[in-house]
């Protein structure tokens, strides 16, 4: 469930490090004016296959408001709520570990799990024009009453469901009603409101054979059909009123990219293999544009959010070789830089929304853009870090554990993602 980076050979591991290295310097050299801004999207296209053509073109649209980004709107919204910091909050969460235990992944149940320091919790989200409510969970399930939602994507769709979940619990307690053969997929309902909300499991969003065991050691490279929509999802889908879909991570790992029922490449390709590396960004930029023009297409009638991926904060190192998230309060934009494969993914994202976007005109009033990037980056102190075991110290004060730096404690910092999409959601009825 995991992203597995230990199941990356040292081969790959090698000439991904090197493609790494490449694309670091071309952007370094092409862009190093250009520092990440919130909510700014820059114009960085590299192709991390070598063959990078750097273009420097003024961006074709420039949004400052993310979430009312319909060409031709009059109702300009005046607060970006994607851009601003973190202030402290002496209230903290509106859950804890004791009333949210069973619904967290042992792996994000920081303080259960015996994290010792709690400041990390004390801080909200204060978008720079506005301020936001604290979030309401009534007031919430009020609105979703007979409403279905999905969240689909990876892992971190998981934790954001999982964070949605406990704070909702603080007004009744859902039922789990549905769970796939792997318990990857759930579905729970909340009975008084008739509310229900699904966690679709689709890393890739396409269709992809994956063979990895139980503890995410792969035997074989993923094979990816870049034009093959993930089922799981998209059945679901015009049945939904809300859908947050995203993906990211996933796409980095070594993979045979299929399209129209041929193989046309790979990423990190075996020494042996005569394929062309494509590189993953082109994967996930094909992939991404079969997802957008599904949405578009669609005609849904519920409204559906594309989430950027988010940053991961490992340091000295990255998921499998030792690196560690040990900072404790968050960190202000100036102090902190994307990292150069967030940064791709995020570009790659960035630019097929706005595609789809420009293409649909005023029938894209029901896409919405979540870039949560920006207010993330600035949190590495909301990881599991080692605290991703319960009590990992207890027998050795220094013994070598995992780390975790790309998942969020529960209760976290991605909680205010909830407050955010419940402002949207509001502002949106009240046609603000
Ligand atoms: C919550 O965390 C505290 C501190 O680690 C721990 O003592 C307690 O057992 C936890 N409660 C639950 C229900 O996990
Ligand atoms: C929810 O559905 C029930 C049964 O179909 C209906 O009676 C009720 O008015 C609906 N409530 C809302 C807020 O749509
Ligand atoms: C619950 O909501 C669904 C729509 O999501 C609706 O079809 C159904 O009638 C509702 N049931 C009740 C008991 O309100
Ligand atoms: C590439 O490999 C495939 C399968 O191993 C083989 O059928 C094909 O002839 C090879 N092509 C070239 C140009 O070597
Ligand atoms: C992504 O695809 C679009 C066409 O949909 C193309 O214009 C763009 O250059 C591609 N970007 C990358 C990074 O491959």
């Amino acid at each position: 469930m995991k992203l597995k980076w230990e199941s990356i050979s040292m081969f790959q591991q090698n000439t991904f490090l090197i493609k790494l290295v490449s694309a670091s310097l071309i952007t370094c050299l092409a862009f190093r004016f250009l520092i990440f801004r919130f909510s700014q999207f820059s114009p960085v296209q590299v192709s991390v296959n070598g063959n990078s053509d750097p273009q420097i073109s003024p961006p074709s649209v420039i949004l400052s408001d993310n979430e009312d980004i319909i060409p031709g709107d009059i109702e300009v919204e005046k607060c970006d709520l994607f851009t601003g910091k973190w202030i402290k909050d002496p209230l903290g969460p509106i859950y804890t570990n004791k009333t949210c235990g069973i619904v967290v992944d042992g792996h994000q149940n920081c303080i259960t799990n015996g994290r010792p320091d709690s400041g990390f919790l004390y801080w909200k989200w204060k978008p720079n024009d506005c301020s936001l409510p604290r979030f309401d969970p009534k007031r919430f399930l009020q609105l979703m009453r007979n409403k279905s939602w999905a969240l689909i994507g990876d892992s971190i769709s998981r934790n954001h469901v999982e964070s949605l979940l406990c704070m909702l619990s603080t007004v009744e307690k859902p039922a789990e009603v549905y769970h796939d053969e792997n318990y990857r997929s759930k579905r729970w309902h909340f009975p008084s409101y008739n509310f229900t909300i699904s966690n679709i499991w689709s890393p890739f969003l396409v269709q992809a054979a994956i063979f990895e065991d139980s503890n995410g050691v792969s035997s074989a490279a993923v094979q990816l059909h870049l034009d093959k929509l993930d089922n799981t999802w998209t059945d679901l889908f015009p049945s939904l009123d809300y859908a947050i879909i995203s993906s990211g991570e996933w796409f980095l790992k070594t993979a045979v990219y299929h399209e129209n029922a041929n193989t046309v490449g790979c990423h990190g390709c075996p020494e042996s293999s005569n394929m062309t590396d494509l590189g993953f960004d082109y994967a996930y930029n094909t992939s991404l544009r079969y997802v957008m023009d599904f949405i578009a297409k669609s005609k849904t009638k519920g409204m559906i959010f594309f989430r950027t991926s988010i940053p991961d904060h490992f340091e000295d190192g990255e998921w499998h070789n030792g690196g560690t998230c040990k900072k404790t309060e968050p960190v202000s934009e100036e102090e902190v830089e994307m990292k150069v494969l967030n940064r791709i993914l995020r570009d790659v994202e960035i630019s097929q929304f706005e595609r789809v976007v420009m293409e649909m005109g005023q029938e894209s009033g029901n896409l919405k853009l979540l870039d949560f990037a920006g207010m993330l980056l600035t949190r590495p102190d909301g990881h599991p870090g080692a605290y991703r075991e319960f009590r990992p110290f207890d027998k050795d004060k220094n013994a070598k554990v995992q780390n975790d730096c790309l998942h969020w404690c529960l209760p976290g910092p991605i909680d205010y993602l909830n407050d955010v999409i419940l402002e949207i959601i509001v502002s949106d009825r009240t046609g603000k």
